[in-house]
Formats: structure tokens, sequence, C-alpha cells
């Protein structure tokens, strides 16, 4: 009789993203109150994917979420979702709540900056709101300004602990520099993530495509990799011309990475 696996090398249980075609591929989606880190070049679709995740989270399943916006204004988050016809604004601070974190360089070079502040106060909203996800968008920015890496590695490790101190399913994204090799610019964070998600974008046939590569741990068999791609969603390039193609309404294409 085969023994039961131990508890490590059981899959992770998952949340789904609601992302047709994404959660066929994760087998569910991402793995539940650990954290997944979503990288890619600029434009690469890492806030579209983490704020469509947060959403589907909210109005399919009344869900929580916080979104805490290191690098582009909440206003300017709604305003670029406006094309993928949401509903953003409909949804009250209660539900998807927006943490402007957009820091001054001034005051993080000055020395004395650390994110304790910062954690404590989403600490304190997640508890009132009851909120189970939570996104890191475009982290790289805070740690390109401290401008030092031991004070990155500091702040990523403040995050890391708070991130296990509370029981969240959380995305963080990475804006990956085309400059550097790959490899070094992530490494170091893939220690804290369960889940790692590499966004493309491309042009095929003149139309924009992004696809996401997969990495995940703690699955049977072991870090399977798979491709999913998304057919450009914006209403401004709907191939049908319909005028609408929010998440569910983007054509997709699910197939198994070489
Ligand atoms: N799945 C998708 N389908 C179609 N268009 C998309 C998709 N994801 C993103 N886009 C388009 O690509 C543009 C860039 O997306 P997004 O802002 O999410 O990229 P990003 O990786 O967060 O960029 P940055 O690194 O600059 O923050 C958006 O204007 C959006 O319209
Ligand atoms: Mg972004």
């Amino acid at each position: 009789m085969n023994e039961p696996r131990p508890a490590h090398l059981q899959p992770l249980p998952k949340m789904p993203t609601g992302i047709e075609g994404f959660d066929e591929v994760s087998q569910g989606g991402l793995p539940r109150n650990r954290t997944t880190l979503v990288m890619g070049r600029p434009g690469s679709g890492k806030t579209v994917f983490s704020l469509q995740t947060l959403l589907n989270a909210v109005r399919s399943r009344r869900e929580r979420g916080i979104f805490v916006a290191f690098e582009e204004s909440a206003s300017q988050i709604a305003q670029n979702a406006v094309a993928f016809d949401w509903g953003l604004p409909a949804l009250p601070e209660s539900k998807l709540f927006f943490l402007d974190a957009h820091l001054s360089p001034t005051v993080v070079q000055s020395g004395d900056f650390d994110l304790t502040g910062m954690l404590a106060i989403l600490k304190a909203k997640k508890e009132r709101m009851g909120a189970g996800w939570i996104v890191f968008d475009g982290i790289d920015v805070l740690l390109a300004m401290l401008r030092d890496p031991v004070a990155e590695m500091r702040e990523i490790y403040r995050v890391r602990d708070w991130l296990a101190d509370n029981a969240v399913t959380a995305i963080i994204t990475d804006k990956l520099d085309g400059r550097a090799p790959e490899v070094a610019q992530y490494d170091f964070m893939q220690f804290m993530v369960d889940c790692a998600i590499r966004l493309e974008r491309r042009l095929e046939h003149g139309a924009s495509v992004h696809r996401n590569l997969l990495k995940m741990r703690g699955a049977d068999p072991p870090a399977p990799v798979a491709k999913v791609t998304l057919s450009s969603a914006g209403k401004r390039r709907n191939p049908n011309g319909s005028g609408n193609s929010g998440c569910k309404k983007t054509r997709k294409e699910v197939r198994d990475a070489s």
C-alpha cells in the first residue's frame, strides 16, 4: 500500500484567479495564503493580472482585497482599468481598497525610511475589512529608490515576515529590467514565494498577445511550466468589435509549455 505523502509534498490548496485558462493550467489558481511573484518587463500586464484576480475574487466569491500601489496612484490604476469595462468605481472601499504607497525618493533616500508604518496600517485595514487577498504592485519601484542592496533585502524580509504573520493570499509584482540578466533580478525574491509567474507581451499578427509562464512549487510533478496566451483584452482591440471585452470575454488559448 502507498504511504501517505509527507505534508510538505502535498499540493498546495489554491484560490482561483477567475482568469479562465490560467486556473486550468495552474490546477486551481494561486496558492492559498501564500505569496505569488508576478514578474515581467514593463507593460507585460502585471498590474492588469493582479487587479483582474482581485476583482474576480471580490465579485464572484464575495472575498475582500487590498491593492497596494507603489508605482501608480490609485486613480491612475482605476483610469487604466476603464478600458476593460470592469466597473471598478462601483465597488465600495470596504470590499476593494487601494492603498496609495507612492513614495517620494527624498523620503526613501533620507536613510530613515522603512515599511514598518505602512505595514502596520495595512494590518489594521486587513483586519477591519476581513481581507483575504493583498497585492503589492510595483515593489521594484520602492527597491530601486532605496539604492542599497542591504536596505532592499531588509525591506523584502520585512514584507516576507508580514506575509507570514498575516494569513493572506498575496501577489507581489516586480518589473524586470530588459538590460539586466533576469535570473539576477528576481532570484533573491524567489525564496519567499510559492509560485512565480513570468508575463510576456508580444506582437503576433499585428495584435498584442499577453502570455503567462507559470512555475508552481509543491506541485506534482514538481515545478510544471505552462503557458496561457491571452489575446488582446482591452476594449480598444477587441477583435469582435463589440467594444466590451472584459476578463470573461478575453479569448485565451491554453497550451502545454515546450
Ligand atoms: N491580459 C491582457 N490582455 C490585453 N491587454 C492587456 C492585458 N494585460 C495588460 N494589457 C494591456 O497592456 C498594458 C500594460 O499592462 P500593465 O499596466 O498591467 O503592465 P505592467 O506589467 O504592470 O507594466 P509596468 O511594468 O509598466 O507597471 C495595459 O494598458 C493593458 O491595456
Ligand atoms: Mg504595472
